[in-house]
């Protein structure tokens, strides 16, 4: 089937009708949809009933899940989710809103700065499918901005001075910028740094897109200080309004994006309101420095 995709107004998301996504997929649905997110990069379905296992049937049709391990500060003991699921909620193994100092909540807050999923990850995310349970009764949208767009948009200079630089990434330095640095010897290390290029290119379109993200906290090779407000000038950049999309939930919206070509965000919402959001995660096909290396190769 050719996907019936709707843009939303002026913006690269797009809205998809027609697809019921409790069924089981064709592999003509699947490749219609990964044809979807290479153009659109943020595709939003409305009105999906669907229970963990729909939406862990759904993702595996598309590719290869990636676990929740170690990602968080909650203890294996107090998921609330199996690991197949990134538990993007602010509710504990008993379904109760944590508390608003709870420490599990406040490394959450980090989520509301513009982030790429995983990219603190070796090989990080693809694909992020999440899907509305509940939803507070105000705030709370998920902000999409169009890395390949923010990438378009520079200028000559700066696409020529970023081609070839590598950032470290890290959930301490995302939290660190919202003054969480209440980690343990144990977090520290698992949390340790990881290298992503700052640009990179879509396997298939081939468009290059800024990777970028909170978790972003250096640049190889440059003193710390002057890469982080080059990195923050370059967000700003990325995020103007006109290359974003905010996307406002209803009960039932499974929201995908591709990690590879956006950033997001979440924002505030009530603390004392439920807000249960499961997302699924479809693993990249590689860390981005030896992909770029692989695709030097290849042109050489
Ligand atoms: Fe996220």
């Amino acid at each position: 089937m050719p996907l019936k995709t709707r843009q939303i107004g002026p913006c690269f998301a797009a809205e998809v009708e027609g697809v019921d996504l409790t069924r089981p997929l064709t592999p003509e649905d699947v490749a219609a949809i990964h044809a979807g997110m290479d153009e659109h990069a943020v595709l939003v379905f409305h009105d999906q009933p669907l229970d963990d296992e729909a939406q862990l049937a759904f993702s595996r049709s598309l590719g290869e899940l990636e676990h929740a391990i170690g990602t968080s500060l909650r203890a294996p003991e107090d998921y609330r989710l199996p690991t197949t699921f990134a538990d993007v909620s602010n509710l504990d193994r008993n379904e109760k809103v944590f508390a608003r100092d709870d420490r599990r909540r406040l490394f959450g807050i980090g989520n509301r700065l513009w982030h790429s999923d995983s990219s603190f990850k070796p090989i990080p995310a693809m694909y992020s499918i999440l899907h509305a349970r509940s939803v507070p009764s105000r705030g709370g949208n998920t902000e999409f901005a169009d890395m390949r767009a923010a990438y378009d948009a520079l200028d000559d200079e700066t696409r020529i001075e970023i081609e070839d630089l590598v950032c470290e990434h890290s959930q301490l330095f995302s939290r660190g910028q919202l003054g969480f640095t209440d980690f343990t010897d144990e977090e520290r290390v698992r949390f340790a740094p990881v290298r992503q290029t700052l640009v990179r290119t879509h396997p298939v379109t081939r468009r290059k897109s800024l990777y970028l993200s909170s978790h972003a906290g250096g640049i190889v090779g440059w003193p710390v200080p002057e890469a982080r407000s080059f990195l923050r000038d370059l967000v700003e950049h990325a995020t103007q309004r006109q290359f974003v999309y905010a996307h406002r939930w209803r009960v039932g919206d499974l929201v995908m994006w591709d990690n590879r070509q956006t950033m997001h965000r979440a924002r505030p919402f009530p603390a004392n309101e439920p807000r249960d959001m499961r997302r699924t995660t479809l693993i990249g096909d590689g860390n981005t420095v030896e992909l770029a290396q692989r695709d030097a190769a290849q042109v050489a």
